[in-house]
């Protein structure tokens, strides 16, 4: 029998809730996310209640408000934060309606996706009306902040053309490797920094440096999201083991195996998906603990980087959870 093979090899000592201390804002957060979802038509609507109502796990609008927190940010203005995070929110579960149609993804949130259950046109067109409603809500802010929604836009798109764009690639690098991710995922967790720090009133410096912090986080965070997709199992992902290697996308464990294994490499390109036993043979490839382990250390870079981004935040309670988010982020089984 196989070794079972874990994410992590230490407990963490009585970690602490990090939405513990926003809660009530997420609250709000979902009050707005959920008033603006109904449409006209009604599928839009039940497309984007299916999708939003599933059990997501925030991460963006609780990263948001708590980065607006440790900047100093009050309750006066924190109608702003919720604002920015409920429109982020809105980005991503758009990017995860088209992101299903483009990896032909049937499970998402451990339940059929909007794509297996409604199909590709209503799909699509409901992801289009979240982008919509997310720059609605943007509407009411100065300039630079819709600025940095629509750059980040800009960047998941291209983001996940590089990726289509490498899909089967065998010589897929690191370095490739690292511009999708940091497009199609870290942009968003970057420009979530950056808006919440300047809502907060942060010096420009801070800003900058919160935009990193998000860089950080959302390289960390697709790079467990990666190992957890051959490492599954499917109940606590929610989306079928082995969904990337399936769909001939590049991603860590892949990059990693693929540049000292030619077998791996072949039936990388062949499309290991037509075959049950080439499947399974190339999974146990990426299962391997030492690509398990340089994956692990990639993302606890980021994290380390991460901490080091953060000593430029005065310390409070908001610092600590947020440190505890960072770090939950290579624990994280989900
Ligand atoms: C999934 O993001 C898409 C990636 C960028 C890997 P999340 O894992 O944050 O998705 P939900 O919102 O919790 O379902
Ligand atoms: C999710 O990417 C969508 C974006 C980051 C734009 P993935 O394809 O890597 O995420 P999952 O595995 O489907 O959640
Ligand atoms: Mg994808
Ligand atoms: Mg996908």
């Amino acid at each position: 029998m196989k070794k079972a093979v874990t994410l992590t090899s230490e407990p963490a000592s009585a970690p602490i809730n990090p939405a513990a201390l926003i809660e009530a804002d997420l609250v709000q957060v979902e009050r707005r996310l959920s008033a603006l979802l109904d449409s006209n038509e009604a599928q839009i609507g039940e497309i984007c209640h299916y999708l939003i109502d599933g059990s997501g796990k925030r991460l963006r609008p609780t990263f948001i408000l708590l980065v607006y927190r440790a900047c100093g940010g009050g309750d006066a203005s924190v109608r702003d934060p919720i604002d920015a995070a409920a429109a982020l929110e809105l980005i991503h579960s758009a990017t995860l309606l088209h992101d299903d149609i483009i990896d032909s993804g049937l499970l998402r949130r451990g339940r059929p996706s909007a794509y297996a259950r409604y199909g590709f046109g209503p799909t699509l067109v409901a992801g289009d009306y979240l982008f919509c409603r997310a720059f609605e809500i943007c509407g009411r802010f100065d300039e630079p902040l819709v600025l940095t929604a629509a750059r980040a836009c800009i960047q998941l798109t291209e983001g996940e053309a590089m990726e289509g764009r490498m899909r089967h690639n065998p010589a897929t690098s690191l370095d490739d490797y690292l511009a999708i991710i940091t497009r199609k995922t870290a942009s968003l967790f970057a420009a979530g920094g950056k808006v919440a720090a300047d809502l907060a009133g942060a010096p420009p410096l801070l800003g900058e440096a919160m935009r990193q912090l998000g860089d950080a986080v959302g390289l960390a965070f697709q790079m467990i999201d990666d190992l957890l997709d051959i490492l599954g199992p499917e109940e606590k992902i929610g989306k079928p083991v082995g969904s990337d290697l399936r769909a001939g996308i590049p991603s860590l464990p892949m990059v990693l195996a693929a540049e000292h294994n030619p077998d791996l490499r072949k039936m990388f390109q062949n499309g290991a998906a037509h075959d049950d036993t080439m499947f399974h043979r190339a999974l146990d490839i990426l299962r391997a603990p030492d690509i398990i382990a340089r994956a692990r250390e990639l993302a606890a870079a980021q994290v380390a980087r991460a901490r080091e981004i953060m000593t430029a935040l005065p310390s409070s309670p908001y610092c600590e959870s947020l440190y505890a988010l960072i770090d939950e982020q290579v624990r994280r089984e989900v």
